[in-house]
C-alpha cells in the first residue's frame, strides 16, 4: 500500500514538472516568434514604431516596450494581432499560425499577475 502510495505520488509530481517544463518551452518558442515578427517594432528604443507610439498613448504609466508589460489579456493581444488597428497591419494565419500565436500570447503574458 505505502509503495503504491508513493508510485501515485511520485507520478504526479512527474506530470506536474513535466507541464512545467512544457509550459516552459512553449513560452520559449513564442518567445522567438516575438523577436522574428513584433520585437523590431515592440523592442527597446524610442526608434521603434510600436514602441513610439505605445510610449505616446501611455507615457510612464505604462512600458512602452511590448514584452515588458503585464497587463495585456490573451484575448486582447489575439484580437490586435488578428484584425487591422491604426499602425498595426494584421498578422496573417500564414506567417504566424495559430499554435505560434498561442505560444506568443504565453510569452506576452509570461508576468501577469
Ligand atoms: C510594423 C510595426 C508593428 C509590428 C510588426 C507589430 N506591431 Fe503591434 N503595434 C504597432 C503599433 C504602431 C501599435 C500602436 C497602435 C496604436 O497606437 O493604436 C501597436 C500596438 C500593439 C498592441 C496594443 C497594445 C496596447 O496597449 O493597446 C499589441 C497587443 C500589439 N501591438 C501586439 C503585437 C504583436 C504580438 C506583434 C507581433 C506578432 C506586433 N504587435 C507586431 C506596430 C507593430
Amino acid at each position: 500500500m505505502r509503495k503504491l502510495i508513493l508510485k501515485m505520488l511520485f507520478s504526479v509530481l512527474a506530470l506536474s514538472s513535466f507541464n512545467l517544463l512544457a509550459q516552459e518551452d512553449i513560452t520559449a518558442q513564442g518567445e522567438e516568434v516575438y523577436m522574428a515578427r513584433c520585437e523590431y517594432c515592440h523592442g527597446e528604443g524610442l526608434q521603434k514604431g510600436g514602441t513610439i507610439m505605445l510610449h505616446r498613448r501611455y507615457g510612464d504609466s505604462k512600458p512602452a516596450v511590448l514584452h515588458q508589460r503585464t497587463d495585456l489579456l490573451p484575448e486582447y493581444i489575439r484580437n490586435i494581432v488578428r484584425t487591422n488597428t491604426p499602425g498595426m497591419t494584421p498578422v496573417r494565419i500564414t506567417e504566424v499560425n495559430e499554435k505560434e500565436l498561442d505560444a506568443l500570447i504565453l510569452f506576452l503574458t509570461r508576468n501577469n499577475p
